[in-house]
């Protein structure tokens, strides 16, 4: 039926149905991406916004509902950074990410808020603008956590579909958090908040990290999502 719909906007339903039975994620055939009320384009190449990053987005919601500075590191398409933008509407907003696949359609997501949003390109706190730091309100990061070897135990839809670069947290699947843990307090305004996606088994060591970067950091869980989040406070100055 979602096949069905899009095909009377894109391609054929024919050629739709043959990429879906080839194994491509039904989000890239389709164009987009259900996530957090809205609906986020992708297509080849790009990550797919997974529902249980919405545990996150809420969690975000609770804690930072007055962030005025918010940045989304690791945005790939931007479905945090363009949910954030919706519920936050005065709030100036940067997402970044490593790969120009994902932040040509991060930029095509949050074009509605162009005045106040913005897509920058680079590897981790490098793609932001020097005046953000110490600015930064609310920092969401959905970085990449798999350890190098459960790669290749993936649903072949991801390991075949998605860019390798989105996944892979190296050989314990912290290493982007590692990088993100060392960075963080120079980019974190005082009483600035942190939140990272991260599993159950690896949550307590991506707490441990952001606790050992000065933060006071905890963990919460949503069950029915399989969703885990880190989520950290730098002191008020
Ligand atoms: C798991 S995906 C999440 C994307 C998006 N936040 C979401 O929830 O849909 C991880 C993203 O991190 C990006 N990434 C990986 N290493 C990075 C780095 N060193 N600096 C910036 N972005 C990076 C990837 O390109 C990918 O878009």
């Amino acid at each position: 039926m979602i096949l069905d719909a899009a095909a009377r906007t894109a391609e054929s339903e024919d050629g739709m149905v043959e990429r879906r039975c080839a194994g491509e994620p039904l989000e890239h055939v389709v164009g987009w991406a259900a996530f957090g009320g809205l609906r986020i384009a992708v297509g080849p190449g790009v990550f797919v916004p997974r529902r249980r990053t919405e545990f996150l987005l809420e969690q975000a919601l609770r804690v930072g509902r007055d962030a005025g500075v918010v940045v989304d590191l690791c945005c790939g398409a931007g479905p945090l950074a363009a949910a954030l933008a919706v519920r936050l509407p005065r709030a100036e907003l940067h997402g970044a990410d490593i790969d120009p696949v994902q932040t040509a359609y991060a930029r095509r997501n949050l074009a509605l808020f162009a005045d106040r949003a913005t897509v920058h390109e680079g590897d981790l706190y490098d793609a932001l603008p020097a005046v953000l730091r110490g600015r930064v309100e609310l920092l969401v990061a959905n970085a990449p956590y798999v350890p190098r070897a459960a790669l290749a135990t993936l649903p072949t839809e991801a390991r075949d579909h998605e860019p390798v670069l989105s996944l892979d947290g190296g050989a314990d699947g912290l290493a982007v958090q590692r990088r993100l843990a060392e960075g963080v307090v120079e980019w974190l305004a005082p009483g600035g908040r942190l939140l990272v996606e991260t599993s159950a088994r690896q949550a307590p060591l991506t707490r441990g990290m952001f606790a050992g970067a000065g933060l006071d950091a905890w963990v919460v869980e949503c069950e029915e999502r399989e969703a885990s989040v880190v989520v950290a406070r730098r002191a008020a100055a």
